[in-house]
């Protein structure tokens, strides 16, 4: 399973970078507005720094809500960078938008997918990803993760070439379903990609080698 870091934050990017795990990234609008308050930067000089250093595809999301106008936002946002993804909320005239980039060979990443139907017209419209939105579904008492292996059913009885990024990741339990589930990608925050690699039982175990260790060099 690929792992993206869920952020805009180019300081925790260049960390996690270093874990050798990281494959790509997702933004969006909250994310980004607090990487331009943190850092003064301006968005697209934001997005073009990640892309320098994940070389892997990140998203960045329209603000527009007519297709005409998210189409000549995602033009201006595509020539950042090669690794560029737009992500188009599922909408209307998100699909007619995703339509027309997915004609001009720009990739795409349908997001606040909250079901099957949702993703399967997104796949359709030839979008390169989608997003089911897992955590905010277990917000309304729904188990988001039964929505990944819906939509995974769908893709795979129709060979849709369209990849689903699992979003609103919150837990470790969250990513381990989805790599059972077999989701191409989940989109992770810096905390829980940190807490995917502890385990007490690696602490303690250290803890107890290097003892053992110490008593024999005395
Ligand atoms: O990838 C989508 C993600 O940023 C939303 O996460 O925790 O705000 O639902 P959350």
């Amino acid at each position: 399973m690929k792992i993206f870091i869920d952020t805009a934050n180019i300081d925790e990017i260049r960390e996690a970078v270093t874990l050798g795990v990281i494959d790509g990234v997702t933004t969006n609008p909250t994310l980004l507005s607090r990487e331009i308050e943190r850092t003064g930067n301006e968005s697209s000089a934001i997005l073009k720094e990640i892309c320098d250093i994940v070389k892997g595809p990140v998203s960045g999301e329209v603000i527009a809500l007519e297709a005409g106008k998210m189409v000549e936002e995602a033009r201006k946002l595509a020539v950042i960078d090669e690794h560029v993804v737009i992500k188009i909320p599922m909408t209307e005239e998100g699909l007619k938008a995703v339509s027309i980039l997915s004609n001009e060979g720009i990739n795409t990443n349908v997001t606040l997918v909250f079901s099957a139907v949702q993703a399967m017209l997104a796949a359709k419209a030839g979008a390169t990803y989608v997003s089911p939105f897992v955590g905010r579904l277990d917000d309304t008492s729904t188990i988001g993760m039964d929505l990944v292996e819906e939509i995974k059913t769908v893709f795979e009885n129709y060979q849709f070439k369209t990849e689903i990024i699992v979003a609103s990741v919150r837990s470790p339990l969250h990513v381990l379903e989805s790599a059972i589930i077999g989701a191409d990608i989940a989109t992770i925050p810096f905390k829980v990609i940190r807490q995917l690699l502890k385990h007490p039982l690696t602490d303690i175990g250290i803890e107890r080698f290097l003892s053992d260790w110490d008593k024999i060099k005395k």
